[in-house]
């Protein structure tokens, strides 16, 4: 899979993907990231890529024509292309999990009091990452690049995340490793017996109490 991302602050990047899982797939091929200034493409003679909204008020809008020059130069048949912003679809896992099979992802990040309507006429999908305003769209399109390259075949072992929370609309299971006794809290028997399908037959009954519990909305899905 190949990911750009379109931003007005690239140095926002620098070490996020070059951490952990991210970096070992990138290192494995798995994926390619690339981070574009769309500042680059401005024909401004300024190097503008802002402007005063038509119409009057405040703050600044994104201009549509460096991000439009942008996409046309790396955009492909197999590309698609994901405008970050609050008012978006809501992202989830499901949505992890339909964009990790695609080919190309560009992502596009909104920034400042707001972008250019005409801007969302290039775009396949706008996605948000929940009901808060962030500066920008960077942080989410690091959420939501994270939440799909850790999904790719070989990035981890499947059965990692074959038991994430939010698969089968149901949290995860406890876990626990050693001592079996930490400041006198015990690791439960179950898990020490050996026994496989009662270890599955609890760790079902758990994920199922802890969906009820914390996040019963999800078991009306
Ligand atoms: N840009 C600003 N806020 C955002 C959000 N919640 N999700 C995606 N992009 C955003």
């Amino acid at each position: 899979m190949k990911i750009d991302i379109l931003t007005l602050f690239p140095n926002m990047f620098n070490d996020i993907f070059n951490e952990s899982i991210i970096k070992r797939a990138i290192d494995n091929k798995l994926v390619e990231i690339n981070i574009h200034n769309f500042r680059d493409y401005t024909l401004d003679p300024h190097n503008k890529v802002d402007d005063t909204p038509y119409g009057g008020g405040s703050g600044m809008v994104l201009m549509p024509q460096p991000i439009f020059d942008c996409v046309d130069k790396i955009k492909t048949a197999d590309s698609k292309v994901i405008l970050l912003t609050p008012d978006g679809v809501k992202y989830e896992q499901s949505l992890a999990y339909d964009l990790s099979h695609e080919k190309h992802l560009i992502f596009i990040c909104g920034h400042y009091e707001g972008f250019d309507e005409r801007i969302r006429t290039i775009c396949d999908m706008e996605l948000s990452i929940g009901d808060y305003v962030l500066t920008g769209g960077e942080l989410a399109s690091m959420v939501i690049t994270d939440s799909i390259v850790r999904l790719l075949p070989g990035v981890i072992e499947e059965s990692s995340h074959i038991n994430d929370s939010f698969n089968n609309n149901l949290l995860d299971y406890p876990s626990y490793t050693k001592p079996r006794v930490f400041r006198g809290m015990e690791v439960p028997e179950v898990l020490l017996s050996g026994n496989h399908k009662k270890i599955e037959e609890y760790r079902k009954n758990e994920s199922l109490k802890r969906t009820q519990e914390r996040r019963p909305d999800l078991l009306e899905k």
